[in-house]
């Protein structure tokens, strides 16, 4: 019987997060598992379609994520989340409001970010034509004790994936492969 925990990919934006929920998402599926993947960019389309990028609003995203997922959690799903969630007190809340709750930090550093600029977010901040853009004008406070910390500047998602799914298998949160 399957145990519901949520999995939380905190970052900067363009770091991963939303490659490895959806990879993580589909390596637990084949597995059997029953997963939810929240990701910040749907959720900002329906949930929260009304919130903006203002410290406010960031933790109305969060708290609306973070209820959402504790009620998945409650009913034995395994969540993955993905949302910056800059603020430290926002991940503590979350982890205190749901229970069973892995803080993996995906981090990558700024100027490899700023190269990258998958969706071109990071020029246009740098240039001023995005407010409060977290890393560049607005804060992201890094986990100080994460569960994990993947480092997607160095590894590729691959790689972060197996020390992930290795690590939830070594802590007894999903079966050795095979055994389900
Ligand atoms: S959070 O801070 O409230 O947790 P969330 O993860 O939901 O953020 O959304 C982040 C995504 O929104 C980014 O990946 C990016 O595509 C988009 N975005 C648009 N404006 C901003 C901004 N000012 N800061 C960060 N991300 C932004």
């Amino acid at each position: 019987m399957q145990k519901g925990f949520t999995l939380w990919f905190t970052g900067l934006s363009g770091a991963g997060k939303t490659t490895l929920g959806r990879m993580l998402a589909q390596e637990l599926r084949s597995r059997g598992l029953k997963v939810e993947h929240l990701d910040g960019d749907a959720v900002r389309k329906n949930l929260c379609r009304d919130l903006g990028f203002s410290r406010e609003d960031r933790e109305k995203n969060i708290e609306r994520v973070c209820y959402v997922a504790k009620l998945l959690t409650r009913h034995d799903v395994i969540v993955l989340a993905s949302f910056i969630a800059p603020y430290r007190h926002m991940r503590e809340y979350c982890r205190a409001e749901i229970g069973r709750f892995v803080e993996v930090y995906v981090q990558c550093p700024l100027d490899v970010l700023i190269q990258r600029d998958e969706k071109g977010l990071y020029r246009k901040a740098l240039a001023g034509e995005i407010d409060n853009f977290t890393g560049v004008s607005d804060p992201y406070e890094e986990p100080e004790n994460p569960d994990l910390v993947v480092d997607t500047g160095r590894e590729t998602a691959a790689e972060s994936l197996a020390r992930i799914v290795d690590w939830l298998e070594e802590q007894g949160l999903i079966p050795r492969k095979g055994a389900c």
